[in-house]
């Protein structure tokens, strides 16, 4: 009998195996984001600021189509103005690119994102 088969066979069972565990991490974190812990405080700067900068500033920046979204005049753009702190999901600036709004066909938020603006909102839409 060839002892040398079963130990490879084993071998690329366990890479496998590894592969799934690790793809089975992936999908867990991204639904760990999707369920937003209510009670997480998030920072203007350090949770919304990246969202504008992966999907919106390639319009929404100086020059260019209003509300400029870049870092440094994005809160100045979108607060108040943007912003309904009595009703947070009437702001425009939640509303507006939310994945079940029908217009802003551009480019809209994901999910999360939208989540995370929301909770952002009310939170106060702070500058932090
Ligand atoms: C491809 C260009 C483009 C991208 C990318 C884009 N937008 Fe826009 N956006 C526009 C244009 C053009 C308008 C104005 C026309 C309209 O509202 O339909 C607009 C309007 C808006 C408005 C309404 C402003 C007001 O005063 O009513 C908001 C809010 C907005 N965008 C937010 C975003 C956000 C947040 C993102 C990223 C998730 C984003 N946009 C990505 C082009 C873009």
């Amino acid at each position: 009998m060839n002892h040398h088969i079963p130990s490879k066979l084993l071998r690329i069972a366990a890479v496998f195996f590894m592969a799934m565990i690790a793809i089975t991490a992936c999908e867990y974190e991204t639904i760990e984001i999707d369920e937003l812990d209510p009670d997480e405080v998030l920072s203007f700067s350090g949770d919304i600021i990246p969202i504008f900068e992966k999907s919106c500033t390639s319009c929404h920046r100086p020059g260019s189509t209003s509300p400029d979204l870049t870092a440094d005049n994005a809160y100045n753009s979108i607060v108040p103005n943007l912003i309904d702190l009595e009703n947070p999901e009437n702001s425009t600036i939640y509303n507006t690119p939310n994945p079940s709004s029908g217009g802003h066909a551009f480019q809209k938020y994901t999910q999360a994102e939208a989540a995370q603006v929301l909770q952002w909102i009310k939170q106060g839409a702070e500058n932090n």
